[in-house]
């Protein structure tokens, strides 16, 4: 079986995109699954945050992206393939405009690689642009991770607008695999209200487990690790495994 492609997409700025990718990764293989994670972010987070140093990589996604190069996949980083990025790929937007067809690009490099899989991660930029709307149309799957806070719910509908859109003329087996509501304190009253607004999305697309707010999850990733290796024992750490679970349970 080829693998799932799931995209982890959201617009807005620092919701957890790239945490989730890490993290659900690393559980995914956990679970005995095959795991490839796509950094498709100029900003490289992802690429960082599992310990790569994205400005000293010869070839990234940008270079099987823009040039139809064979994808450079970094192995087995605690159990999860990566292949990496760079700022060069801030360049691709413009490179690609007029190119015919641009929007498959993505699709057609995970095609070469999805045999050896069983899920590959796409971690999303936070824009509606080319790079985002390639993973789309790339995608089996969408998650969308949610922050609980006061301005939780705004840019949602243009969210679920862009995913109908691709749906609808590219991609029409996309299917939205679940929302998954981010950084959540309960010492908040609008972390309260939030989540009870995210939960009224619960008719368009599964509500997957809440991740709570912790310290430990940048302290992770500024020391370059997946949550668990940091620390297993804290209490985000089911929460991620349940995640990946659910995910393994519906998606593969
Ligand atoms: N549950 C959490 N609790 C506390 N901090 C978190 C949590 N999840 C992520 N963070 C931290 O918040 C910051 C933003 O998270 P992350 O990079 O995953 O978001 P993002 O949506 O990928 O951002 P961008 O849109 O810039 O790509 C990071 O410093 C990360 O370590
Ligand atoms: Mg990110």
């Amino acid at each position: 079986m080829p693998a799932s492609i799931i995209t982890v997409f959201n617009q807005s700025g620092g919701v957890g995109k790239t945490t989730v990718s890490q993290n659900v990764g690393y559980h995914l293989a956990q679970l005995k699954t095959k795991v490839l994670v796509v950094d498709i972010d100029p900003q490289s987070s992802l690429t960082a945050f599992m310990g790569l140093e994205p400005m000293d990589l010869g070839k990234t996604v940008y270079n099987a992206v823009v040039h139809k190069e064979e994808p450079a996949i970094k192995h087995d980083i605690y159990g999860v393939d990566l292949l990496p990025a760079n700022i060069n790929l801030s360049r691709a937007e413009m490179e690609l405009a007029g190119v015919i067809m641009r929007d498959l690009r993505l699709k057609q490099v995970l095609d070469k690689v999805r045999n050896n899989y069983d899920v590959i991660l796409i971690d999303c930029p936070p824009s509606l642009g080319i790079l985002s709307i390639m993973s789309l149309v790339a995608a089996t799957h969408v998650i969308v991770p949610i922050q609980t806070e006061f301005k939780a719910l705004k840019g949602t509908e243009m969210l679920l607008n862009t995913i109908m859109e691709v749906i609808n003329a590219a991609n029409p087996d996309l299917k939205i695999a679940g929302i998954i509501p981010t950084m959540y304190d309960n010492r908040l009253s609008q972390a309260g209200k939030s989540l009870e607004a995210i939960q009224q999305l619960a008719q368009l697309a599964k509500i997957l487990p809440i991740i709570p707010r912790a310290t430990d999850f940048a302290n992770a990733s500024q020391d370059r690790l997946p949550l668990a290796v940091y620390n297993s024992k804290h209490p985000a750490v089911k929460v991620l495994h349940d995640i990946a679970q659910i995910l393994k349970g519906n998606v593969l």
